[in-house]
């Protein structure tokens, strides 16, 4: 498959830096970037918070299990950055496996939480005081489904600034 027509996505925990990893490699693959998360926002008109209140988890989840199967079947290359609880479901699983080249942001949980930590009014699953054990035992959950759904993992280690990780993942994905 020529490189233009290649979708990758990015999966891993909540303040991995998905994102602004993402749109870094999107510009050096010279392909669009896509955001899960704000294609659901977009074609619900509300925020993730807003989605959580109004239809609870299970609303956002199919909407998301929605989104990533319309942006499977777009045309051409993409870079998509994923929500973490992308991998709680099992056809999302089989489509990032199938459809995408599927890499996982691995970063520990120490430091996510440190990355969280101001963050947490933003992701409704962590907007509580005991977000650090939530944020634990969701990581215990779902460090396996990563793993199953990604063909290449990144492990950031300490002092990696966002380039520093695009270039790592540049390197994993044209090895
Ligand atoms: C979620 C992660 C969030 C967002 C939603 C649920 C999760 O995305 O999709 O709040 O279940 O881990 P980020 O990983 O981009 O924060």
């Amino acid at each position: 498959m020529r490189s233009s027509e290649r979708k990758f996505a990015l999966i891993g925990f909540m303040g991995s830096g998905k994102s602004c990893i993402g749109k870094i490699l999107a510009s050096r693959l010279g392909l669009p970037f896509a955001d899960l998360d704000h294609e659901i926002e977009r074609a619900r008109g509300s925020s993730i918070s807003g989605i959580f209140q109004h239809e609870g988890e299970a609303g956002f989840r199919l909407l998301e299990e929605k989104a990533l199967s319309d942006l499977s079947g777009r045309r051409g290359g993409l870079v998509l950055s994923c929500g973490g609880g992308i991998v709680m479901s099992p056809a999302n699983r089989a489509l990032l496996s199938r459809a995408f080249t599927t890499v996982w942001v691995d970063v520990p949980l120490p430091e996510l939480l440190r990355r969280l930590e101001g963050e947490r009014k933003k992701r409704p699953l962590l907007d509580s005081d005991d977000y650090a054990e939530k944020a634990a035992s969701l990581m215990e959950a779902r460090r396996p489904l990563y793993g199953e759904s990604s063909s290449l993992i990144y492990r950031w280690t300490e002092g990696e600034s966002t380039n520093d990780s695009a270039s790592a993942i540049m390197e994993l994905i044209s090895g």
